[in-house]
């Protein structure tokens, strides 16, 4: 049966294990699994912009003997002019897999219910469960385990990145705890699924109405844009909205001393996190943003594998 990644909740605990297990592989040996090998092509469909998850995608088909295929979805027929599902039709006969950045995720449901192949979420309006793959890569080459540590989100609740970290974060059995102000807290059908996955993983879920008590005792703390792409009409109610979400020194003082800080990226200093937090010794962005390309490399063998 063919298999996608269109949400974190996609893959079960064990497979997430997997693949997490495998991406650390290929970060040891880049050139060692050639699924792609032919070369077959991948097609990179873009919607929205991007710079980590254009070069991590095009290397890592690239290192899995593959072709990727950059499709700026502006310069193709896609949209007004031609149905996501015949589209699909066309890229399921001629690529191996698609990648696809965009803003519904209804939009990413009805590519892979046409496709035929693989067809990975780069990032939807509710969704960036790559990132989260990486982002979990990363913490346990810093801390040595997932399960148990405590990850603190503070900042836009209510965007992809929260949803992923709970979903996902949950799924690698950690006890997430997010903090956003009001209106900017998770839809209660999100935290609904991801205290399902932490009954069952040992994980679990909190939300708060402000940042110190989630970021209490927390081994990683994380933020995201204020601002994420497809809102940028919303930027000055945002950050007024925002204003004392700064992840500065003085927050990131109540986390455990040797807790880490990540960011997906791009970020903007001195607003969701202070230069001092983000360029300083607890932050781990510059392995997080290269995990991307082993832990994506994982997930596109294991899919091919699956197929
Ligand atoms: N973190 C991330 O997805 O970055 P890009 O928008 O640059 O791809
Ligand atoms: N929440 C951000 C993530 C960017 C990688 C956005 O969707 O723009």
């Amino acid at each position: 049966m063919v298999r996608h990644f269109l949400k974190d909740d996609d893959i079960t605990p064990v497979e997430q294990a997997e693949i997490l297990r495998r991406a650390l592989q290929l970060k040891q040996a880049p050139y060692s699994v050639r699924p792609f090998e032919g070369p077959k092509t991948v097609a990179l469909i873009f919607d929205k912009t991007s710079t980590r998850t254009r070069v991590s995608f095009a290397v890592g088909v690239s290192d899995l003997g593959g072709a990727p295929l950059i499709i700026d979805s502006q310069s193709s027929q896609m949209g007004a002019k031609e149905s996501i599902a015949d589209t699909a039709r066309v890229l399921g006969r001629q690529v191996a897999q698609i990648v696809w950045r965009t803003y519904a995720q209804t939009g990413l449901e009805e590519m892979a219910n046409y496709a035929g192949v693989p067809v990975i979420n780069s990032l939807s309006d509710s969704y960036h469960p790559c990132q989260i793959l990486a982002d979990l890569l990363t913490v346990q080459e810093h801390k040595g385990q997932l399960a148990g540590l405590k990850l603190a989100y503070v900042g836009d609740a209510s965007n992809n990145m929260a949803n992923s970290y709970l979903i996902g974060g949950a799924t690698a059995g950690m006890h997430v705890a997010v903090a956003g102000p009001a209106g900017y807290l998770p839809d209660p059908g999100i935290v609904t699924r991801a205290e399902l996955i932490a009954a069952k993983t040992g994980g679990s879920i909190e939300i708060h109405g402000e940042p110190h008590a989630a970021i209490q005792n927390a081994d990683v703390v994380v933020t995201d844009t204020w601002v994420s792409m497809g809102q940028e009409s919303d930027k000055e109610q945002r950050l007024r909205d925002f204003a004392g979400y700064t992840i500065d020194s003085a927050l990131m003082a109540q986390a455990k001393p040797d807790a880490i800080f990540m960011h997906c990226l791009p970020a903007y200093r001195g607003y969701e996190v202070s230069a001092e937090v983000l360029d300083g010794p607890q932050s781990v962005i510059w392995d997080e943003a290269e995990n991307r390309l082993h832990a994506q490399k994982a997930l596109m063998a294991w899919l091919a594998e699956q197929a």
